[in-house]
């Protein structure tokens, strides 16, 4: 049992809500003076044998959890920590492994951090780190950055952190488990990073989970020892940087990625602060999905050489893969043929001059590279003068190949006129003709329609109850742009924009938390609700959906909250109903105002039933209309 079950076990939902709203017995229920709206006779109700409670004036209701959170405006995780420490609940020790596995982080992030600060302390007062001093000022490094980024040094030794952390009362192994210390084949162990800049990395919230460490003379090798994956990091999924570049990323609506630890730090001081790095891997799903809830412009400077080239092509390849995309009509002479996915993403390319990083460029001008950035090219162009160098282009078999390789890129290109231009551009170098250009793409593009139609078709059973709900979360956490278009067309119906309401129980904390997501950017999931939710969505996200045009998804959406609100009400009225019949037959003659109730909720049940046959309609005749084809 997750502990938000063990909780309701454990607080009765009348006991509770009855220390903060005197209630009086009513039938089977309990009623009183609803405590978020003013009224003078009671509707807000509360259920025993549902343990939930609702108000029939005000629409509010929920079960224990949601009225903590009204009652004293928390967000779930908060009145979860609440109602757990008042039902004696444990909240931490879900599971012994698990809290095992959150004490540990918890010791390894504090181990990290006064790590961190022990190779900081050093690094601004030491005798012995006066070369690695040298080091970063020759490299254009200037103290605020060395503490806004918390370098250190790491003494030449073999045991001085092993020494220093065990003395605060760390014990070797948790060292281990940190990456700080290698062991040794006698068992022995001895201090990773020894004379080396230390460069710590974090988490999205800047707190320290590894470290790089550069060389400080140049005959050392290797450049840089990183921490290996450990409980808390790794390396495939975290971006240097990121804990200081997510708000400039938002701002500036655009995020630069570059290649390494200096080139991420040296533009941050000079003001380019959206910068963030992977560490000597290729980019990743993971990286992406992390930036896409920041923008959807993606600037991609690495470095010049051969091995540089092939990065940004790998990542331009799992971008591909990873971004959103926007389903976009595709029209033959006949009439719609079906959609096509289009990358919902901007990726441009930044061609670095030869043998410079991006940090000796700043260090030399700022300027020249703040004119790189802005002519950067777009990704399209970048890869056809990459494939100019790779293949013959004045051979016929050249050609074809260059062809066939820009075919995937340039039917991701959202805008129509955009494409045609790149179009006759490539037609033009390689001295083709754009109509043969123009139907190879349109072959392309009419197979992939058909097998997108093909899946489209296959029935999809329809989903039942609670489904329904995690039917529609998962459509609009995995297209959360559809949200405007539910909401106008819900509003259109003069209905209520999705809301909280529409999801009951561990759904509702679900949608609550999503959307408080939006508001901190820096936050993940697993600060707002407890483990089991957050598989929860890891799975609906995981889980790909069928392919349907984003009208689609939003009819899809909008018909089935209409479905939802219907069945709602429905029950929110027999329960209504069942009130007022008992009320009578105690002599309790509650009056105008149970009978206001009724007719409202009467009344907005019409309503939905009105907007489902409408949006139902629309449905029927846009469908038939797509079937011409
Ligand atoms: N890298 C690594 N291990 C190495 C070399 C590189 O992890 N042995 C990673 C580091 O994250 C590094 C990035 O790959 O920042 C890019 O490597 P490179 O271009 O060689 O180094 P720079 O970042 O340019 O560092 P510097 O300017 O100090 O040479
Ligand atoms: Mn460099």
């Amino acid at each position: 049992m997750g502990v938000v079950d063990e909780v309701k076990e454990r607080l009765d939902v009348t006991d509770f809500i009855g220390r903060h709203v005197h209630l009086k017995k009513s039938g089977r229920s309990f009623k009183g003076l609803c405590p978020f709206h003013h009224e003078k006779t009671p509707s807000f109700y509360v259920f025993p044998e549902t343990q939930t409670w609702h108000c029939f004036g005000c629409g509010r209701g929920g079960d224990i959890f949601n009225f903590v959170m009204e009652y004293e405006g928390l967000d779930f995780r908060a009145a979860l920590a609440e109602l757990a420490r008042q039902a004696g609940v444990e909240l931490k020790p879900r599971t012994p492994e698990q809290q095992q596995a959150e004490t540990e982080a918890e010791r390894l992030l504090k181990l990290l951090a006064a790590a961190a600060e022990y190779f900081h302390q050093l690094l601004l007062s030491a005798p012995q780190a006066e070369t690695a001093r040298a080091y970063l000022a020759r490299r254009g490094f200037v103290d605020e950055t060395i503490r806004t980024f918390r370098l250190g040094y790491s003494l030449r030794s073999w045991d001085a952190l092993r020494t220093h952390l065990t003395a605060m009362g760390f014990s070797v192994s948790e060292l281990l488990k940190a990456g700080l210390l290698v062991e040794k084949e006698n068992g022995g162990t001895y201090d990773r990073f020894r004379d080396r800049l230390m460069i710590p990395i974090c988490d999205r919230r800047g707190r320290v989970i590894a470290f790089g460490g550069r060389v400080l003379h140049p005959d050392d090798k290797p450049k840089y020892i990183n921490s290996p994956k450990t409980p808390l990091f790794d390396k495939s999924s975290v971006l240097f940087g990121y804990h200081l570049a997510g708000r400039a990323i938002r701002e500036q609506d655009a995020v630069v990625i570059v290649e390494g630890y200096m080139d991420v730090m040296i533009p941050h001081q000079a003001g380019f602060k959206n910068v963030v790095a992977p560490m000597g891997t290729a980019l990743t799903e993971a990286h992406l999905r992390q930036l896409q809830r920041l923008t959807k412009r993606f600037i991609l400077a690495m470095d010049p050489d051969a091995a540089g080239i092939h990065a940004v092509l790998q990542g331009l390849e799992v971008a591909r893969k990873t971004l959103d995309r926007e389903l976009a009509p595709l029209f033959d002479p006949r009439g719609l043929i079906g959609y096509e996915g289009r990358l919902g993403a901007e990726i441009r390319a930044v061609t670095l001059p030869d043998g410079l990083d991006p940090d000796e460029i700043i260090l030399q001008s700022p300027q020249r590279w703040q004119d790189l950035i802005a002519n950067s090219q777009p990704i399209v162009r970048f890869y056809f003068e990459q494939l100019l160098q790779q293949e013959n282009p004045h051979e016929p078999k050249g050609k074809a190949r260059i062809v066939d390789a820009m075919l995937p890129l340039l039917a991701d290109i959202a805008d129509n006129i955009e494409r045609d231009a790149y179009i006759q551009e490539i037609a033009l170098k390689l001295g083709l003709d754009v109509r043969t250009l123009d139907e190879r793409l349109r072959t392309r593009e009419r197979a992939a329609a058909v097998r997108r139609q093909a899946a489209a078709h296959s029935p999809e059973p329809a989903a039942q109850g609670r489904d329904v709900e995690a039917h529609v979360l998962a459509v609009l956490m995995h297209y959360p742009e559809l949200l405007p278009d539910v909401d106008a067309a819900l509003i259109a119906e003069d209905l209520q924009p999705v809301q909280k309401e529409d999801f009951g129980g561990m759904y509702r904390y679900i949608w609550d938390a999503w959307l408080e997501l939006d508001e901190h950017p820096e936050w993940e999931l697993h600060d707002l609700l407890p483990v089991e939710m957050v598989q929860q969505v890891e799975a609906w996200l995981a889980a790909p959906l069928p392919e349907h045009s984003p009208e689609q998804w939003t009819r899809d959406v909008v018909l089935t909250i209409l479905r939802m609100r219907r069945q709602r009400l429905s029950e929110l009225i027999t329960r209504l109903s069942a009130l007022i019949s008992e009320a009578q037959a105690h002599g309790d003659w509650t009056g105008s105002q149970h009978a206001q109730a009724m007719i409202d909720l009467s009344r907005y049940l019409g309503q939905v039933q009105s907007a489902l046959a409408r949006v139902g309609q629309g449905l029927q005749i846009t469908l038939a209309g797509e079937e011409r084809s």
